[in-house]
């Protein structure tokens, strides 16, 4: 794991929870960031280019403007390597450049690997059979995978990369709901929690749209009605749209500022 930030973190504690018998080697640069590596029990390399050397699958978690200083350190350690970058709005086409005879996976995992729930996305072109099923065994291990177009990147980035910040202004808006309306804060709180997970898996399990099951609990004239109705009325739904709409356009925007021809 080269940069064991928010991301880099969560997928140390994933993977060594899954139970899957891996050793991790990591790297950071601060005090506190060794010691946090030290007490997920992974171990700290000397540097990024022996953390690579000695993997067999390199996960790069640095934010994108950290990433031109580590792709240069690791390069050679990289040959014949599988290296996944997790770094938003980095294309594969940049990395490739810089990182030949690598085997390259773009992911865009979410902070859900924490809790192995997460929803990968992952790229890649004309990678062995080999690096893929690494990859999928990773990924795997920290909840549900899928391999894409990597034009949709930038989508997905938005939607599932940034999406549990977005729902977790949902179930703080629900919470706050709940709280005006008169239930005990911690209550509150458990209810919201508890029923997006579970509408979750309804929706999951029988394949229902969204609107199918709102229907289905909407009484003529009942409670649930008049909860929709304010949604509607307030434009909520379309500021989840926007929200990632915008998001989206963000990651396009620094795309193409890693894109843009080096001065
Ligand atoms: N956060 C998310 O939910 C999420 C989700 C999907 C993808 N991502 C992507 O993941 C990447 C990291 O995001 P983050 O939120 O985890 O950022 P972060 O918390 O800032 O983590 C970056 C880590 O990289 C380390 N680092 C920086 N330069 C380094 C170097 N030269 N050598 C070794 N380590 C170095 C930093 O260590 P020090 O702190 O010690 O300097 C830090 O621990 C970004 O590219 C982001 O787009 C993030």
């Amino acid at each position: 794991m080269i940069g064991a930030g928010t991301i880099g973190s969560a997928i140390i504690r994933g993977v060594l929870d899954a139970g899957l018998g891996w050793s991790v080697v990591a790297t950071g640069r601060k005090a506190s960031t060794l010691r946090r590596i030290r007490r997920l029990g992974a171990r700290v390399a000397e540097s990024n280019r022996a953390a690579v050397e000695e993997a067999d699958i390199a996960v790069l978690a640095v934010k994108p403007h950290q990433l031109p200083g580590v792709v240069e350190e690791i390069r050679g350690a990289a040959w014949g390597k599988v290296v996944v970058s997790v770094a938003a709005a980095v294309p594969l086409s940049w990395l490739a450049e810089r990182l030949p005879g690598a085997h390259l996976v773009r992911a865009m995992p979410n902070i859900n690997v924490v809790s192995r729930t997460s929803f990968t996305a992952l790229a890649a072109e004309g990678v062995p059979r080999r690096a893929r099923r690494l990859v999928e065994a990773l990924f795997g291990a920290l909840g549900v995978y899928e391999w894409v177009d990597e034009r949709h990147m930038d989508a997905l980035t938005a939607l599932s990369g940034s999406g549990p910040a977005f729902l977790a202004e949902v179930l703080d808006a629900l919470t706050l709901g709940g709280v005006a309306a008169g239930l005990p804060r911690e209550l509150a709180r458990k209810a919201a929690l508890y029923t997006m997970l579970g509408t979750a898996r309804t929706l999951l399990g029988n394949g229902m749209h969204p609107a199918e099951l709102r229907d289905a609990v909407t009484t003529p004239a009942g409670t649930t009605i008049k909860g929709i109705m304010a949604i509607q009325a307030l434009g909520a739904k379309k500021a989840l749209i926007d929200a990632v709409l915008e998001a989206t356009r963000r990651a396009a925007e620094l795309r193409g500022a890693v894109e843009a021809p080096r001065a």
